[in-house]
């Protein structure tokens, strides 16, 4: 899969694709990343990008020639996921990362300053894409996010090709907790069932897990999650007991 990321800053994304996980699917052809310049689409000999706001008020705005311009140069095929990143965008998601992971190629737009000229939203179909309410110097950080979403999907990208099917969200609700060697720590054990080697007995204890984690960390989730009625009635039972630690 190639990602096409148009930004006035290529080198953070460079960098931020060359080592580890995402390195190693750049190494091996898996994927690439083709960081565009954006100034290299400046009309002027100075290859500005940047302009004060028209109706006045503080920073500066990404003029949308070069944008615009940056963006058709990709001619991209019709139906490319062209992103712009911005936090006023949709919240991306993992079903989101698992969705653009089937094209063969997308595009995602970084903005700096105040944000991009309003009319780059009206000229190109782009669909606009937040990493959370919160607001970054710039898109590159949103969009290595995205890439590093994204790329667990494809396949030959993890060494685990289940992996990205078991976590977080896979299935609607949170992860299972996770533990490791040693055994004890300072005090604290690991669960007796998790050294059983009884399969079956595990995988029902991590489903509980689960759904307590998720009860506990973020409700929100269980309301479309696609749980069985027994597990509906298990999760009320312990949203009505006062005692329950995880809402202490
Ligand atoms: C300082 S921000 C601009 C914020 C803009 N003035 C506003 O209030 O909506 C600069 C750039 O960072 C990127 N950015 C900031 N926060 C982001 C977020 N939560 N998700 C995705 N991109 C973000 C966008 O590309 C944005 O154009």
């Amino acid at each position: 899969m190639i990602f096409h990321v148009l930004t006035i800053f290529p080198e953070i994304i460079t960098g931020g694709t060359s080592s580890s996980i995402l390195g190693r699917a750049v190494e091996r052809e898996i994927i690439r990343v083709h960081p565009v310049d954006i100034r290299d689409f400046a009309e002027d000999r100075h290859q500005v990008v940047d302009d004060y706001p028209y109706g006045g008020g503080p920073g500066m705005v990404m003029k949308p020639e070069p944008v615009v311009r940056a963006a058709q140069s990709l001619d991209l095929p019709e139906g490319t996921p062209l992103l712009l990143l911005s936090p006023q965008g949709r919240p991306f998601n993992h079903q989101m990362a698992r969705q653009m992971a089937l094209n063969p190629e997308m595009a995602l737009i970084c903005g700096r300053y105040e944000g991009v000229d309003e009319r780059v939203r009206q000229i190109l179909p782009l669909v606009e894409v937040s990493i959370g309410d919160f607001v970054l110097t710039g898109g590159e950080f949103a969009a290595l996010s995205i890439i590093d979403a994204v790329s667990r999907f494809i396949p030959g990208v993890l060494g685990d090709e289940d992996s990205p099917l078991k976590e977080s969200f896979s299935d609607g609700i949170l992860e299972y907790p996770q533990y490791t060697r040693p055994r004890e720590f300072m005090g604290l054990e690991v669960p007796e069932i998790l050294l059983s080697g009884d399969h079956a007995r595990i995988s029902a204890w991590r489903r509980r897990e689960a759904l307590l984690n998720t009860l506990g960390k973020r409700p929100d989730l269980l309301e479309s999650a696609d749980l069985t009625q027994e597990e509906k009635d298990f999760l009320k039972s312990w949203q009505t007991d006062q005692k329950n630690p995880l809402f202490r």
